[in-house]
Parts: C-alpha cells; sequence; structure tokens
C-alpha cells in the first residue's frame, strides 16, 4: 500500500489520541518542537542535530531544527517551519511529499518568528529543554507525556511501513558488512561497508554501530573501531542499525570465520532459541516472563554445548546465566531504539516493575498488537563476569577449560525486530533478510 493513505489515517489517530492526551489538563493547544542541536562548549560548533521525537511522530521530517507542530483540538494541523536566512549552512528544504496537504505551513526566518507564530492560551508544550527556548513556560507536563508515550508503543500500519523500510536498508548493509569481515577487513574497514551500503551516515544511523572483531564482541558496547585487521578473524559481532524517515531499526548478527566449527555450534543455537523467542511476541506475553523463560532455554544451550553442568533451573537461580548473558532480552522500538514507555503501566503512567536480578531489562509490558521489540538474546565470555564467577562455589560445575576456549571469539548475540499482531508475530528483520536472498 503507498505511504499517502496509510499516512493518513495515522495523523487521524493521532490528532485523537492528542485530543484525549490534553483533556483532563484542560489545554488548548499541543505544540511541539523540533528542538535546535546542543552547542559544543565555548565552541562554535553544534553537536548533531536529532529532532524530537514526538515531533517525527507527525511528519517524516528529520532535518527541521527550530520547528514546530501545533495541534488544536478541531483545527488543521499547523507546521511552523524555520528556514532561516543563512549562507553558510544548507537551509532545511521546502516542505513537499505526501504528508504536506495535511498541514497549514508557516514558513518563517528566525526562532523569535516562530514563537510568534504559536498561539496562545493554555498549552502544553512538549520541547527538549536543551537548550533552553525561550518565550516558552513549563515544558513537558508530566500527565501529557505519560499518555503520548503511552499511545506510542502501539505503532499504525504507516509507521509499520517506515521501520520495514528501516530493516531492509540494515539488512543489506549487513550483508555488504558480512562479505567484508570474510574478506579479512579492519573493523573500520567493515563499519565503512556498512556505510556504504546502507547509503547513510554515522550521524544519520539510530544509535553508533558496533562491529566487533574477536575478543571485542565481549564488549556490550564496543564503539571504537580498529583501523588494522587482527592476525586472524575469527568471529565477528555487529549490532547496527538504519533509519528511514525517523525511525530505526537494531539489528545484530554474529559470524564464525570458516574452520571454527564449535563457535558456529554455539552461533546456531542461540539462533534456534531466538527464532523460538521471536515467536512469542505474542499478545497477552508478559514480556518480562519472556525475558526469564529466555534465561533458562539459554542455561539449557550452556548446557548442551558443555559449558556448565548445572541444570537449566540451578543454572538461572544461581545467577549463573546472568554471567553469560547480562543483559535484558530486549526493548521496545520505534522512534527512538530505545523506544518509550517499555515500564508503564497505564496512560496516566505509573512502573511496572523489573523481575528481581535483572536489572538491565527494559521492558516489562504485557505485548499487544502494534507493539514492536527487539529479540535479542546473546552469550559472551567477559573477563570481568568470568572472574567473578570463578570466585563462587557454583565454578565447581562449570567447565573452565572449555570457557577458555571459547573466551577469544567474544560473544554472540542475535538481535531482530518483531511486530506483535492480532496472530503470529512479523519479524521485520527476518523478513527483509529473506527478501535479499
Ligand atoms: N544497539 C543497542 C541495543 O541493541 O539495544
Ligand atoms: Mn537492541
Ligand atoms: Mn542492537
Amino acid at each position: 500500500m503507498p505511504l499517502a493513505p496509510l499516512y493518513a489515517q495515522h495523523l487521524a489517530a493521532l490528532r485523537e489520541h492528542a485530543d484525549r492526551a490534553l483533556a483532563p489538563g484542560g489545554y488548548d493547544h499541543l505544540l511541539i518542537a523540533a528542538g535546535t542541536p546542543p552547542g559544543k562548549f565555548l565552541d562554535d560548533q553544534d553537536y548533531p542535530f536529532v529532532a524530537n521525537p514526538h515531533f517525527r511522530h507527525w511528519l517524516p521530517l528529520t532535518d527541521a531544527p527550530g520547528s514546530w507542530v501545533v495541534h488544536t483540538p478541531g483545527a488543521k494541523p499547523k507546521l511552523v517551519f524555520l528556514q532561516p536566512r543563512d549562507y553558510w549552512h544548507v537551509v532545511p528544504a521546502a516542505p513537499e511529499g505526501y504528508w504536506v496537504e495535511h498541514f497549514d505551513i508557516a514558513i518563517v526566518r528566525s526562532a523569535a518568528e516562530a514563537l510568534a507564530q504559536l498561539p496562545g492560551g493554555r498549552r502544553a508544550v512538549i520541547a527538549p529543554a536543551c537548550p533552553p527556548i525561550e518565550g516558552i513556560e513549563a515544558v513537558n507536563p508530566q500527565a501529557v507525556v505519560d499518555a503520548l508515550h503511552w499511545q506510542r508503543s502501539i505503532k499504525s500500519p504507516y509507521e509499520l511501513a517506515l521501520m520495514r523500510e528501516a530493516n531492509r536498508r540494515g539488512a543489506r548493509a549487513h550483508r555488504a558488512a558480512e562479505l567484508a569481515f570474510r574478506a579479512g577487513e579492519s573493523e573500520f574497514g567493515i563499519h565503512l561497508a556498512y556505510l556504504a551500503a546502507a547509503g547513510q551516515i554515522d550521524e544519520e544511523l539510530p544509535y553508533a554501530s558496533i562491529v566487533a572483531l574477536n575478543e571485542h564482541g565481549a564488549v556490550l558496547h564496543y564503539t571504537h573501531f580498529d583501523r588494522t585487521p587482527p592476525a586472524e578473524s575469527r568471529s565477528f559481532l555487529i549490532d547496527a542499525g538504519a533509519s528511514c524517515a525517523g525511525y530505526a531499526s537494531d539489528i545484530t548478527r554474529t559470524y564464525a570465520a570458516a574452520g571454527h566449527a564449535e563457535f558456529q555450534a554455539l552461533i546456531d543455537s542461540v539462533d534456534a532459541a531466538q527464532r523460538g523467542f521471536a515467536g512469542k511476541v505474542r499478545a497477552g506475553q508478559s514480556y518480562a516472563a519472556l525475558h526469564l523463560h529466555a534465561h533458562h532455554v539459554l542455561a539449557g544451550v550452556l548446557r548442551e554445548h558443555g559449558l556448565i553442568r548445572l541444570s537449566a533451573e540451578s543454572a538461572v537461580e544461581a545467577g549463573v546465566t546472568s554471567a553469560f548473558l547480562p543483559h535484558g532480552l530486549g526493548h521496545p522500538i520505534g522512534l527512538q531504539v530505545h523506544d518509550v514507555a517499555g515500564f508503564q503501566q497505564s496512560e496516566r503512567g505509573g512502573t511496572i516493575p523489573k523481575p528481581q536480578g535483572h536489572p538491565y531489562l527494559r521492558m516489562t509490558r504485557t505485548l499487544e498488537p502494534g507493539m514492536v521489540v527487539t529479540i535479542e538474546p546473546g552469550l559472551y565470555f567477559i573477563d570481568m563476569l568470568l572472574d567473578e564467577l570463578r570466585g563462587r562455589p557454583v565454578a565447581a560445575d562449570i567447565d573452565w577449560a572449555r570457557v577458555e576456549r571459547l573466551r577469544p571469539y567474544g560473544g554472540i548475540r542475535i538481535e531482530d525486530n518483531v511486530v506483535c499482531t492480532g496472530a503470529e508475530p512479523e519479524n521485520l528483520t527476518r523478513g527483509a533478510f529473506a527478501a535479499l536472498d
């Protein structure tokens, strides 16, 4: 289906949702600032601009610093679009495309002119606080933010179309990265191959790519890029996404070099387990329960591969699996790679607590149709955590010689973006890879 009708539906629903978010506080208008890039300390340079995700929820405009969306119940939405007079920088292009007809657009030349375009009355302002926007009262009323975040958890068909495309771009780039790994490129070389295939520069990606050869796979957020290849590339973990109109994909794959059968077998087991978890992204499934289930299944994988001698139950209970899998199973994804409301209890806020002993889980909600989550189990050989494990009585039930053999491979993570539907889940990432074959 073309984007235009999907966008029209998306916007109509967004307007209704915004009305609902404004009503309890008696607000007349919702004003959403795109924001402006923060400046570097004592410098005339700015950090890269990332538009407020609430602004991007309304329009596919990622390069619009200083612009505003104005929603007034019952009125056509308004875009106050800042096109400064500036011969130093590229000025944001005049709005065009399938969404433009749905807005009254006022083009302004300065921040002050933009403020003059905003309506008076009781205004709920959603704006990044940094740098502060002069002339605007207190921003981000919690009740309105809670309501908007709750609504963002459910993606419209329009949003899913954009996330499908973000996954297609990511999958294409992952393929190029795998080829570069197999050709013996450095982490830096692989990263350049990734960017070229994605057609995006670092600043456009939804997060800093993790391109890790060998032991580097054990650093969960390894964002360094070695410029020279190692003497031998045994393994490759890449966690990298792509953007589409402000929506993210977040994809991880792990590869073994030819001839490294033991590590490949472990990858295959994590991959099979991951597919099983992705298959459980169904309405009514508690995400926290799915995370705990993943610990049990991965304990079975550790046992099957001779790394531990404990039963799966004892391994989870003794915290052994947490040494090999020290992060959560995944998180909501959408306009932000770690999307909002992963713990939210209701439209009115509140928090669903994490299970005890799992502080890094980013999602405790019960899945509903329209939610998109990542499913990203892993197994790692992290020196710091293995050292702690070695000092505990349970160490007697671990095959340390085998751990030592696998340590040079760093770790494994496999990550897909999965849509909860009313029926079978839709795996955006596997679908995108399959389309490349
Ligand atoms: N790439 C960050 C994450 O997987 O959550
Ligand atoms: Mn992720
Ligand atoms: Mn990731």
